[in-house]
């Protein structure tokens, strides 16, 4: 795991394997199918390095040999939530590393003109004493990583509750999450070089919802 000491609440995942499978996602050449697949191991990698501090609750099994309150996930307590529609291809990952978390969803799409986020759905569980893993593959601008958690935060869930799960991050979105939302944690397996004139990540991978789901 890297730090940048401009962003304190950015962390880079940059395990080798990670690194491996997103230079092939960066690949124009890569197909939509092995792109898919590439960001689904890739989230199961984040899933268990983001996953470390999770809280466990005890389920009494009996071993062989005697009774013991075992450590398990507090599943329930976890939720995923997907920012539509590129997230998708995150969240399925998550789900399989904790198949009994609840998942929300958070449908904004940038406004080509603006580049602001506009909402057109937004469901999630209730949010009481829960942990959100808020994902989307990528942090460009920060606008709608930015609105996704003024979401979560006006229905109460504090800042240390909400996780940001991204693959790829430019600086000035960054720099945008860090000034919103400083104490909330934002992981990403590459911090790129900058965005162009269309707010695309320069080198990226291209437009990632595109790329996932095989439309133009
Ligand atoms: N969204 C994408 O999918 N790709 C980018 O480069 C920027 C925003």
């Amino acid at each position: 795991m890297k730090q940048d000491p401009r962003f304190p609440n950015l962390f880079i995942l940059n395990h080798p394997l990670i690194q491996h499978k997103l230079s092939h996602m960066r690949d124009r050449g890569t197909s939509t199918r092995t792109f898919r697949e590439l960001l689904k191991e890739i989230t199961l990698l984040m899933g268990y390095e983001i996953t470390r501090d999770l809280p466990l609750t005890t389920h009494r099994i009996d071993t062989p040999l005697m009774s013991i309150d075992a450590p398990v996930i507090a599943g329930k307590k976890l939720a995923i939530v997907p920012i539509l529609r590129a997230g998708i291809g995150m969240s399925d990952g998550l789900l399989e590393l904790v198949p009994s978390a609840r998942v929300g969803h958070i449908g904004v799409f940038r406004d080509p003109a603006t580049h602001q986020p506009v909402e057109y759905l937004v469901r999630l569980p209730d949010t009481v004493d829960r942990t959100f893993i808020l994902c989307d593959p990528m942090v460009a601008t920060g606008n709608s990583a930015v609105y996704a958690v003024d979401v979560l935060k006006k229905r109460g869930v504090p800042d240390d509750q909400i996780i940001f799960l991204a693959l790829v991050a430019a600086p000035e979105g960054v720099e945008v999450f860090r000034k919103s939302h400083p104490d909330v944690k934002l992981y990403v397996a590459s911090l790129d070089s900058h965005l162009n004139d269309h707010a695309y990540i320069i080198p990226g991978l291209g437009d990632a919802g595109d790329r996932i789901f095989g439309t133009k």
